[in-house]
């Protein structure tokens, strides 16, 4: 295995240093458990220092013009595209994401900071003419928005680059600073960014990276009076329990979903088919907008269902670093045999598994089931594995209630040719993101991403995260 991080031994970054930590811990392949490096396990007292050093570069950043901010964003873009298969290949090793998903990963991860040091450009306010109201004569407004200050990121380990870069970039683009606590099995990414930052002149303490346990520093990043924001990416529970330890701060939660996607009559099966296989199992389905329910029109079900087994049986399982691999491991054991228990409560309650349901190691096969009722885990939780389900239905109506019967709602997929189904759907489901004639596993870096119910609250999105990350102020100017 090719060994970019092999060995390797990471120290904390604050301040602008590289801070040896107290305590390390080995930082495991998911693939084959082959030791990567030796990673830091931050403590209370360290966290502190980098959250103190956040705080205090709280003045430069925020007083910092904006091209000045923009141009540090373009030169990390630049530096990032130069070296995007090194960057890769870390992602690659640490979150066993076969290479090709990586090398798609920093491609956009590119974009996201391109798109970051373009927004920091339009940081506008709005004038207001307060004449408007009985007692607002001679009066005139305008707003600004200005940085919230200090953002306690704490990110997933399915997207280690590009879902930090949705906090990072809009933060540095309105001029905050960051505390940034990565996944503890994807860290790498993270101080290869902020080795990158450095080079591209970001100031010290803009960016601070903190690695361990969830517990020590998550505690500590959401409860601390000098952080501003939360920013959090990843399950419902720990978002809930972040919400209700962060006070007043302002909180942002991009959290799970068990997506679907309607496919109604007459629409072209060939094309839909290939989609479909993708955003099922894409780095193993381990994607928040991963498609776990695909509902058919009984039409064209059993056409759908042949075709897509086909697909799926096709897909390479491997090595992540091999380029040819499609599907690779799972981020751990736990997760395996979590997949696997539900699989089996699905099958054990009358499902049939179509395609897959056997693991090897940590890989699970991508795994095709039918017949599932509703309240079966696979369906009514977030599997965040390789396992789809496919139904049958009658109706977009059925469907349509059918998407909606979840305690998530992030985005939802429909192909339809009929106009006015489309716009119905758009009205009636419960979701963040609704996209016409495709799935829901499709995003690109600037739109508005987020979603309703238990998927979270706020939106992504540079220009929708720097809304976010700060605050509008008022100036009345009184012309008498
Ligand atoms: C996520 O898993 O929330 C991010 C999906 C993406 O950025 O494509």
């Amino acid at each position: 295995m090719a060994s970019v991080g092999t060995a390797i031994k990471k120290n904390l970054f604050i301040n602008g240093s590289w801070v040896e930590a107290e305590k390390t811990v080995s930082l495991k392949s998911p693939y084959n458990g082959e030791t990567i490096a030796e990673i830091p396990s931050a403590n209370e007292r360290e966290v502190d220092k980098g959250i103190q050093a956040a705080y205090d570069a709280r003045r430069t950043m925020a007083t910092m013009s904006l091209h000045q901010r923009a141009a540090i964003l373009e030169k990390l873009a630049h530096l990032l595209e130069e070296n995007k298969q090194k960057a890769a290949k870390i992602i690659a090793l640490e979150a066993a994401k076969p290479l090709s998903a990586a090398l798609g990963e920093v491609e956009r991860t590119v974009q996201t900071y391109k798109f970051a040091a373009e927004e920091a450009k339009r940081i506008h306010g709005e004038t207001l003419p307060l004449d408007a109201a009985p007692g607002g004569d001679n009066r005139i407004a305008y707003t600004k928005r200005e940085p919230i200050g200090v953002i306690g990121a704490i990110t997933p380990f399915n997207f280690p680059m590009n879902l930090v870069a949705h906090k990072v970039g809009p933060a540095i683009a309105s001029g905050n600073t960051v505390i940034l606590k990565p996944a503890s099995q994807t860290p790498l990414s993270s101080y290869y960014l902020a080795e990158l930052l450095t080079e591209a002149g970001l100031p010290k303490g803009a960016l601070n990276v903190v690695t361990g346990s969830g517990r020590t520093i998550g505690d500590k990043i959401v409860t601390d009076d000098r952080i501003s924001m939360i920013t959090f990416t990843g399950s419902p529970a720990v978002g809930k329990a972040i919400r209700s330890k962060a006070g007043l701060k302002r909180v942002t939660l991009e959290l799970g979903s068990n997506s679907a996607v309607i496919i109604d009559r007459g629409t072209p099966i060939d094309n839909i088919v290939p989609r479909c296989v993708t955003g099922a199992f894409s780095f193993q389905g381990q994607v928040c907008i991963s498609l776990q329910r695909i509902y058919v029109h009984e039409q064209e079900y059993d056409t759908f269902v042949e075709k897509f087994i086909e697909a799926t049986n096709k897909l390479t399982i491997g090595d992540p670093l091999d380029a040819n691999t499609d599907v690779s491991a799972l981020i751990s054991e736990a997760d395996v045999k979590r997949a696997e228990e539900w699989i089996k409560e699905a099958k054990d309650g009358g499902a049939v598994v179509a395609a897959g349901g056997k693991k090897e190691g940590n890989v699970l096969q991508p795994t095709v089931l039918l017949d599932v009722d509703p309240s079966m885990k696979v369906s009514c939780q977030e599997v965040f594995a390789p396992i789809v389900l496919i139904s049958k239905i009658s109706s977009i109506p059925e469907a349509v209630d059918l998407v909606n019967d979840s305690r998530y709602g992030l985005q939802a997929g429909i192909y339809t040719n009929d106009i006015k189904l489309a716009f119905d759907a758009v009205d009636d489901l419960e979701v963040g993101g609704v996209l016409i004639n495709d799935i829901p596993t499709f995003r690109v870096d600037h739109m508005p991403y987020g979603g309703v119910k238990e998927s979270g609250i706020g939106r992504e999105g540079i220009k929708y995260a720097v809304e976010e990350m700060t605050e509008m102020k008022l100036v009345v100017f009184n012309r008498n």
